[in-house]
């Protein structure tokens, strides 16, 4: 079974926010403070998010992504990872993370079947990483990320976003150390979603990494294929030193091969990023809603799913959640 969208997208891929808490503030994804908590009564439980993982894989879902908020800070999770990679027809499962925890649950995660690890990262200086997340755990994230990589995830992806006068100066230490580390360094342009103001020119696109990593490291070479895969663009070192990705959702958006549904924490179906409607999976899920229906609101929705972002257009409305809520 496939899961078509009217724009002939096959829709594999589901990303669950588990939480919308975090114990960063990124300013481009949370209030500093007074943040408003989804009412934990709300929240997805376990049985919920496993039974409508259960629904949509015979519809043609065959990876989950784990997102937040910040995942780890749901309880028992290798137990939700556990469930999720035994639901027949899902091949793969991978989690979105800021890395604080992972020192304690990279080992039972990867044993629970977790394949694939993110982590965010926007800068290798610990007062930058204070400015820009208000806290003070830079220490704790790589530590996190060293027991990711020692317990054998691979690849351990970084996810790091650039803005112009915040830290564009990152780009080339962070290159450094993930060749060192043996990471998959990734670039994602800046997008106006989240809480913080954005302009057109405080994205630092993807062409301009590229020239700034090529004059600063080394030449790079676009890794063949990389058309049809993901929304990364692949770039290679020449020396052999391994593997850039550039997600040019701003400047090269990869919405004509988006993949991608979504579930919020609070358990709305959004078919983008961007979306301006969810529909409401929790009622069903609680009110007595059987496996058909929901199987139909998922059709539904991805019918209608958006045939891309409107970033830059005239007509463009930001989404009035915080990244956090909707799940990165
Ligand atoms: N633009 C681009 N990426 C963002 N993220 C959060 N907010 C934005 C934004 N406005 C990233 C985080 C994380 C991923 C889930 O989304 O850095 O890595
Ligand atoms: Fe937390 Fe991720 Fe948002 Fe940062 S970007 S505040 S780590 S959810």
């Amino acid at each position: 079974m496939s899961l078509l969208d009217a724009h002939g997208r096959s829709i594999v891929n589901l990303r669950v926010s588990v939480t919308d808490r975090c114990n960063l503030r990124c300013a481009y994804c949370l209030p500093h403070e007074n943040v408003e908590w989804i009412p934990r009564a709300e929240i997805l439980s376990y049985e919920e998010i496993v039974r409508f993982v259960r629904v949509v894989a015979p519809l043609g879902i065959r990876k989950v992504r784990l997102t937040g908020g910040e995942p780890l800070l749901r309880k028992d999770l290798p137990d939700l990872v556990k469930r999720i990679v035994s639901v027949p027809g899902i091949e793969d499962v991978g989690m979105t993370t800021n890395g604080i925890g992972l020192d304690r649950m990279a080992d039972p995660l990867l044993r629970a079947g977790l394949r694939r690890v993110n982590v965010s990262l926007d800068t290798l200086d610990g007062g930058v990483f204070r400015e820009l997340t208000r806290r003070d755990s830079l220490e704790a994230v790589l530590r996190g990320l060293d027991a990711a990589l020692s317990v054998g995830f691979r690849p351990v992806k970084i996810n790091a976003v650039i803005r112009r006068g915040i830290n564009d100066d990152a780009i080339l230490p962070l290159a450094g150390w993930a060749r060192e580390k043996g990471c998959v360094l990734r670039f994602i342009e800046y997008m106006p979603i989240g809480n913080d103001r954005w302009n057109a020119d405080m994205v630092v696109t993807n062409a301009e990494i590229l020239r700034v990593l090529s004059e600063g490291v080394g030449p790079l070479l676009p890794v063949e294929e990389s058309a049809k895969a993901g929304p990364a663009a692949r770039w290679r070192y020449e020396d052999g030193g391994g593997e850039v990705g550039l997600i040019g959702s701003v400047t090269e958006p990869f919405c004509g091969r988006c993949d991608r549904i979504r579930v919020t924490s609070d358990g709305k179906l959004r078919t983008c990023l961007f979306s301006t409607a969810e529909r409401d999976l929790r009622e069903l899920l609680r009110e007595g809603g059987t496996d058909a229906e929901i199987a139909d609101l998922v059709r539904k929705a991805v019918d209608r799913k958006e045939p891309g972002h409107r970033i830059g257009q005239e007509d463009f409305v930001r989404p009035d959640r915080t990244m956090s809520a909707i799940g990165g």
